[in-house]
């Protein structure tokens, strides 16, 4: 590597994040502009951490993920973000990217949320761009709605608005305002046969949706209520309703999504027993997929993880704690 590229390289980290009020449907689908605000906790424990080296000797990008070529699809879909960034940044550099999830892709659990917050901040510091934290969040968004989440720390709150300047995402929170974790229940490693942007694409075909869009700012000032009186009882109930109604618009959608296998459901209810029987600090959250986001109390944690392994062999596991924002790594000078 010349002294020309070494200029021209950073490294960020972002991590993952888990909605408690969910983002499902667009109203503009090309920037991403969501139908509701949605509001999320980062997850600690979970990120990805990508290196971006932009160079004039370079004749295309390129993408690895974990070390190996990207497949044809995820390759397109940083070329159209990388597209974007290159027309903010005002360059016509190609960019190497390398990207690495610490936790396993096939575990079904979502990396495109940190994925493109860690390649958003690399890229734009790899240029030596000093853009505000805000506009990173929108430029995140154009690649992935759940991104812009991604890139501020703890308890983030992402606006849905008409215009691309007015949709960014902000901490509501820090991350030590209240110990919370993840436990997240893998019950199926295969992965998700609808993606998340094509039931976006969807969400407007069910009935329900105009409904769940109208009623989300309600839930969402309820949740920062919650979270600002460290409420978990008001919390639990809130996130749970949040969660069953974007799973009630994609069961009634057209094709209808079944995200749901039978072991989900017996955790779903295992949960709300865990909680309204015995007092735990527990509830329940689903992506566009069939594990289930326990969120709990940190003290609680323990026994949650407990629990589950005693309810079915089958059930894997991962763990987090709330986590910070997007940081780059190593930028050269
Ligand atoms: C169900 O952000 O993954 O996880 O913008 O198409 O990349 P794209 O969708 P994505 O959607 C996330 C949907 C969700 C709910 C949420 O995280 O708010």
């Amino acid at each position: 590597m010349h002294m020309a590229d070494s200029y021209n390289i950073a490294s960020a980290r972002a991590h993952s994040n888990i909605a408690f009020i969910k983002y499902w449907g667009n109203r503009d689908p090309l920037l991403r502009l969501p139908a509701n605000s949605s509001l999320s906790m980062n997850l600690l424990a979970l990120h990805t951490t990508t290196t971006v080296r932009w160079s004039a000797d370079l004749a295309a990008d390129s993408l690895t993920i974990n070390g190996e070529a990207a497949n044809v699809a995820a390759l397109r879909r940083v070329q159209a973000h990388l597209d974007m960034l290159r027309r903010r940044l005002g360059t016509k550099l190609r960019a190497q990217v390398d990207s690495r999830n610490n936790f396993p892709m096939g575990a079904g659990i979502a990396s495109s949320a940190s994925a493109f917050a860690a390649l958003t901040m690399a890229a734009v510091a790899a240029l030596h761009g000093q853009l505000a934290e805000r506009e990173l969040t929108t430029l995140a968004r154009l690649g992935s709605g759940s991104a812009a989440r991604s890139i501020p720390g703890g308890f983030v709150e992402w606006q849905a608005a008409n215009a691309h300047a007015d949709s960014y995402a902000e901490t509501i929170a820090p991350a030590d305002h209240w110990q919370l974790a993840d436990v997240i229940a893998i019950v199926s490693h295969q992965h998700k046969r609808v993606g998340s942007t094509a039931g976006h694409a969807s969400a407007h075909s069910s009935l329900f949706q105009s409904a769940r869009v109208e009623t989300a700012a309600a839930r969402l000032q309820e949740v920062k209520q919650a979270l600002y009186q460290r409420d978990f009882a008001w919390l639990a109930r809130v996130v749970e309703a949040d969660s069953n109604l974007m799973h009630a618009v994609m069961m009634t959608s057209a094709p209808p999504l079944f995200y749901w296998q039978p072991l989900t459901l017996a955790v779903m209810e295992a949960v709300r027993n865990w909680r309204e029987a015995d007092g735990l600090r527990v509830c329940y959250t689903l992506d566009a997929g069939p594990n289930v986001h326990c969120i709990c109390a940190a003290a609680d944690a323990q026994a949650v993880a407990e629990r589950l392994a005693d309810l079915s062999p089958d059930i894997d596991m991962l763990r987090s704690g709330v986590g910070g924002g997007a940081v780059v790594l190593s930028a050269s000078e």
